[in-house]
């Protein structure tokens, strides 16, 4: 947030007066259907979070919609640091009420499922020098990290499947490249449990300029890249790059693997390699989470595991033990379906296959029988064989 600052401070003499037009130009444009007339007729005014440079508040529309309004923080570190080193109230204010003006119109220009929608601003300078600016928002709640690690895999998964749809629409927006500078989870509010960034002060959509690709270095505390300076003195892709390796390092690391279906495992593996290794872009990390949902949403994922092969059946003879097994001479349980079979042949290394037999336990459950082995098959037109398909000769997915 602080980054630009001292330069964007630094021309309050001399660019006061284009600002000063940017600011008016900005304030015309108000396509929101919310504008300045509707601010006294809020209720309801709570707070809701604050910033080094902004606060928002939830207030209630005359209908009872709620709303988020941010304006500057007066209070908030940039200001007072600000204040604190130049002793120029007035300036600062205007400066952090710049930004929030930026931000707007981001807002306004970028939208998105995955960005947070603005309903209106109000730009008063009638108070000038003292700049009232305020964005009218779509309610969102804060990301929780923690609270996010105890939701199901599916929530986790969809969260990270937002976040990279909205990082291909930036990587592909109209203002071309956008990239979130300051990228941190508190930049994020949920919505219906979809993740939509609100904080947008700190985006640009400048593409770092080049002579060679040693210019061109992507640095984080763990890693960095270096990406290729292109003929026309671009970095290749690098706003697109410095956005997609800051989801794999706070968000994908902590909700993409954990409790997983385990033969998604593979694929995810796939995904946080590639995308931590800034081998795969935008577009292929999201076709890569298009291909787990589909498997997911299709159930494929569990027939990947076992090629069934129809018309046979297993002779019963000595196999592997399991307890509480309902036959003396190998692995025989009680199941609901064949995919709680996969699940128990999944849980025992010595399974190789299994059929689901016709006899039933007094509760109507089909007994099956677990073989580390696939000899003895006889053809019985009525059954099927499950065969685990060797972790060596898995299909890639
Ligand atoms: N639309 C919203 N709905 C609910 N809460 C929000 C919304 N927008 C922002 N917030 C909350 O307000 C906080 C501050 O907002 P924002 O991040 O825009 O301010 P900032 O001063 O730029 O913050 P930072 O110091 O992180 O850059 C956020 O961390 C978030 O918790
Ligand atoms: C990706 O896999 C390779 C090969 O196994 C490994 O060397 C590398 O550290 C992995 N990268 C990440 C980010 O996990
Ligand atoms: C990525 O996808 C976008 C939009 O779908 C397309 O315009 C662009 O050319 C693709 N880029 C690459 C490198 O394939």
């Amino acid at each position: 947030s602080r980054r630009r600052f001292t330069l964007m401070l630094s021309g309050v003499g001399h660019a006061g007066c284009r600002r000063h037009r940017d600011l008016m130009r900005l304030g015309r444009s108000r396509p929101g259907r919310l504008g300045c007339a509707d601010l006294s007729r809020l209720s309801g005014l709570g707070f809701l979070g604050s910033g080094f440079t902004k606060m928002v508040l939830r207030a209630a529309l005359p209908g009872g919609e709620v709303i988020a309004l941010k304006a500057v923080h007066w209070a908030g570190s940039e200001v007072s640091g600000c204040v604190q080193r130049y002793g120029h109230p007035a300036g600062c204010y205007r400066l952090a009420a710049y930004k929030l003006l930026k931000e707007a119109t981001l807002l306004q220009r970028l939208r998105h499922p995955g960005i947070i929608k603005l309903h209106g601003q109000c730009y008063d300078n009638s108070l000038d020098p003292d700049i009232r600016v305020t964005a009218m928002l779509e309610l969102g709640s804060p990301l929780e990290m923690i609270q996010l690690l105890q939701t199901p895999w599916e929530e986790r998964f969809k969260i990270c499947r937002s976040l990279v749809k909205l990082l291909h629409y930036l990587a592909h927006s109209p203002l071309g490249s956008v990239v979130l500078l300051d990228f941190q989870p508190r930049q994020f509010v949920m919505v219906d449990g979809n993740l939509k960034v609100t904080d947008m002060d700190d985006a640009s959509s400048e593409e770092l300029s080049c002579k060679e690709d040693n210019d061109c270095t992507l640095d984080f505390p763990t890693k960095s890249f270096t990406l290729q300076c292109t003929t026309a003195g671009k970095c290749e892709g690098i706003n697109e790059k410095k956005n997609l390796f800051n989801a794999y390092r706070y968000f994908f690391t902590y909700l993409l693997p954990h409790t997983a279906p385990s033969s998604l495992q593979p694929i995810l593996s796939d995904i946080l390699n590639a995308t931590g290794d800034l081998r795969y872009g935008i577009n292929e990390t999201l076709g890569a989470f298009e291909k787990v949902l589909h498997l997911y949403k299709s159930g494929l994922y569990l027939q990947k595991k076992y090629i069934s092969l129809m018309g046979f059946h297993t002779m019963e003879s000595q196999d592997y033990k399991c307890w509480p097994s309902y036959s003396h001479q190998g692995c025989m349980l009680s199941v609901h379906s064949a995919e709680e079979a996969a699940a128990i042949c999944n849980s025992h290394p010595q399974c190789q296959s299994f059929i689901i037999t016709h006899q039933r336990t007094w509760t109507g459950r089909h007994l099956a029988l677990f073989r580390s082995s696939l000899t003895d098959l006889i053809p019985d037109f009525n059954a099927v064989v499950y065969i685990k398909r060797s972790s060596t000769s898995r299909e890639r997915l």
